[in-house]
């Protein structure tokens, strides 16, 4: 599912109003908005353009230096317009009105998402009075060749080598952990409603009948596209789950549905403790360890950065709500530094450290990264800090993040010194898990020093939510004394079939262990450096990988994987640093060779 972009586009429109003239831009865009105050209507010669412009986007006609210039335009626009003193109500009805002109979402969504995110650029644009488009597009548009301003920071990271890897146990001996990721939760998902619906979420109550016949409307338990995670998938997910022995909980974000247009303090609060009930009652006493997910906030994606702010758009409250309801497992420390920004770190047993890092402050959907970008929270800072005392204590630390580091979602800086971090410590680190993604999927980090050796890794829980895949958690077996990855077990079922079979239990089943299917003796980073040659060499094996990324679903076996595509799939595993492609690339040499 697409994460929600509609302001990027937006710029993009307002840039296309004030371009219609050519070339005196400020003068148009100041007669058009003369025109909009008069007649509260984009007038159908903008219309025209704006459509001519998205059609170029659609289409990849929209070359990205093009694509960036506009949005410096429109950008630069959208700031005029508060220069101006025009009025918030003003701006959101224009917003409002170019979004669903251009249908780019329903006038519903449109106004939701909108109205939800105003606020937030009033804050920000009247706190940056020398704010500039060229900001706000270098971020949203990071992946797009907007470089304009250059964001350049760095982090202190204590002096030093990493220590060595400890051994595995021996004999061998472990313990479990569930790992459970992106429920997005959807108690208002309802089976009979359109499949294909015109919101970016489909089978709501409050949407139209599909027909069953045509087969047009929605299963059961969930459907494959634009669709959640009704409530009897949620909790048979979650029955099932606990029918496993495991010491501990992972869950790695995105609690709350894509329901984005009704999102609010008080829906998310509800939706997200009615979750949370769930596992906890379920799991008994087993403590549930949660990072947060870049749905969890409202509007999605946005994490304030900033002290004193209004509670309207402050994140104080989901902050609030996490601690209170993980209080039991959190010490006095970790509450304190998940108020400030939604990290922690907890030791549930001698010798393993878990660091929870929010990563969706770095996701360039998130505006507050226009107000301020350097170590938000000084988060990183703090990681840094964290992972030098776990060294100290002879500790291994597993860290847990929703978006994985790699992912161009992430600001390239706070990726890269992310990175640094992770390179620095690779010999405290046990592994990494991640969400956000939804694909069942592993990431490997290479040494700066030595770029044959792999010195971390990181996998990702997957979804229950379906999202072209079947829905999935996994079962994690660590080793008692490296607290390295012996293995992990993602289990399954055949989300067709058990529409098919309506509220019957559907047939869970083991999609893979991940030794046996690779042929691996454990996740440890040691074993992927001869591993990664390997995977990159066997194309039937990267084959295995794409039906695994969407645990066997009916759609990706029907859509197959040619070579770009498994080729593809070894840059997806081997950057973790985001823009950095060069140890992909020699694993594509690799790849173009076997
Ligand atoms: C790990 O195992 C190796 C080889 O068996 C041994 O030489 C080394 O001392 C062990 N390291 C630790 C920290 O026990
Ligand atoms: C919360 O969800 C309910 C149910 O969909 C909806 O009617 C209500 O408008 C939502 N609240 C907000 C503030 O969006
Ligand atoms: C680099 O790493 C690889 C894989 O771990 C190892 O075989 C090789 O000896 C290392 N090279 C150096 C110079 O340390
Ligand atoms: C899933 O179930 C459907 C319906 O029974 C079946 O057609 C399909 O082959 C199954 N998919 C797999 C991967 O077994
Ligand atoms: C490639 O992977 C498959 C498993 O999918 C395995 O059976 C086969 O032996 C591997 N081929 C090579 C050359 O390693
Ligand atoms: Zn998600
Ligand atoms: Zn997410």
């Amino acid at each position: 599912m697409k994460e929600f972009g509609v302001l990027s586009i937006l710029l993009l429109g307002m840039a296309c109003v004030s371009i219609t003239d050519g070339k005196d831009v400020l003068k148009t865009y100041k007669n058009s908005l003369q025109q909009f105050h008069e007649s509260r209507l984009i007038s159908e010669e903008h219309h025209q353009v704006l459509r001519e412009i998205q059609h170029m986007q659609y289409s990849g006609e929209l070359k990205d230096a093009l694509l960036c210039d506009l949005c410096v335009i429109g950008a630069d626009a959208l700031i005029l317009e508060w220069r101006l003193d025009m009025s918030l109500d003003a701006i959101e009805l224009e917003a409002i009105g170019v979004c669903t002109l251009l249908g780019i979402e329903t006038g519903e969504v449109c106004r939701g998402v909108i109205e939800r995110n105003i606020d937030i650029f009033d804050y920000i644009i009247r706190a940056n009075p020398d704010l500039k488009g060229e900001r706000i597009c270098s971020v949203i548009l990071q992946n797009d060749g907007c470089d304009k301003t250059v964001f350049e920071w760095t982090v202190d990271i204590p002096e030093g080598e990493t220590v060595p890897r400890k051994n595995l146990s021996n004999p061998e001996t472990s313990f479990n952990i569930l790992h459970i990721s992106d429920v997005h939760y959807n108690p208002l998902y309802k089976e009979g409603k359109l499949k294909d619906c015109d919101e970016p979420l489909c089978c709501q109550y409050d949407q139209p009948d599909g027909d069953p016949d045509a087969g047009t409307a929605c299963g059961y338990w969930s459907e494959y596209e634009k669709a959640d995670t009704s409530e009897a998938l949620t909790d048979e997910t979650i029955r099932k789950a606990a029918e496993f022995e495991f010491d501990y909980v992972y869950f790695t974000g995105d609690a709350v549905a894509h329901r984005v247009w009704e999102t609010s303090i008080e829906n998310n609060s509800e939706s997200m403790k009615s979750l949370f009930r769930k596992m906890k009652r379920a799991f008994k006493n087993i403590p549930i360890y949660p990072a947060l997910g870049n749905h969890e906030p409202s509007p999605l994606n946005e994490y304030s950065i900033g002290e004193d702010l209004d509670p309207k758009i402050s994140s104080k409250w989901l902050y609030r709500l996490i601690t209170t309801e993980f209080s039991q497992w959190l010490p006095k420390e970790a509450k304190r530094t998940l108020m400030r920004g939604g990290f922690y770190s907890v030791s549930p047993r001698e010798g393993l450290r878990i660091v929870v890092v929010n990563s969706n402050v770095a996701y360039i959907m998130n505006w507050w990264l226009i107000h301020d970008d350097v170590d938000p929270f000084g988060q990183l800072a703090w990681l840094a800090q964290t992972l030098k005392e776990a060294e100290d204590a002879n500790e291994v630390v597993h860290i847990l993040s929703h978006i994985p580091s790699g992912k161009a979602d992430l600001l390239q800086v706070w990726s890269r010194e992310y990175h640094r971090i992770i390179d620095r410590f690779s010999g405290t680190i046990g592994a990494q898990f991640n969400g956000h993604t939804h694909h069942d999927q592993f990431m490997v980090y290479y040494s700066s020093k030595n770029t044959s050796e792999v010195t971390s890794i990181a996998i990702n829980g997957a979804s229950v939510m379906p999202d072209r895949s079947n829905p999935s958690f996994k079962i994690l077996n660590v080793d008692e004394a490296s607290f390295d990855l012996l293995d992990t077990d993602e289990w399954t079922f055949n989300l067709t079939e058990a529409n098919q079979n309506g509220n019957q239990t559907p047939n869970w089943y083991k999609l893979y262990s991940f030794r046996e299917e690779y042929g691996v003796s454990s996740l440890s980073p040691p074993v992927f450096s001869e591993f990664m040659p390997k995977l990159a060499a066997n194309h039937s094996l990267l084959y295995n990988y794409h039906i695994l990324r969407y645990r066997n679903s009916d759609l990706a076996i029907d859509g197959g994987c040619d070579d770009s595509c498994k080729s593809n799939y070894l840059c997806e595993i081997a950057v973790s640093k985001v823009g950095d492609t060069t140890q992909c690339e020699e694993l594509q040499k690799i790849f173009d060779r076997s």
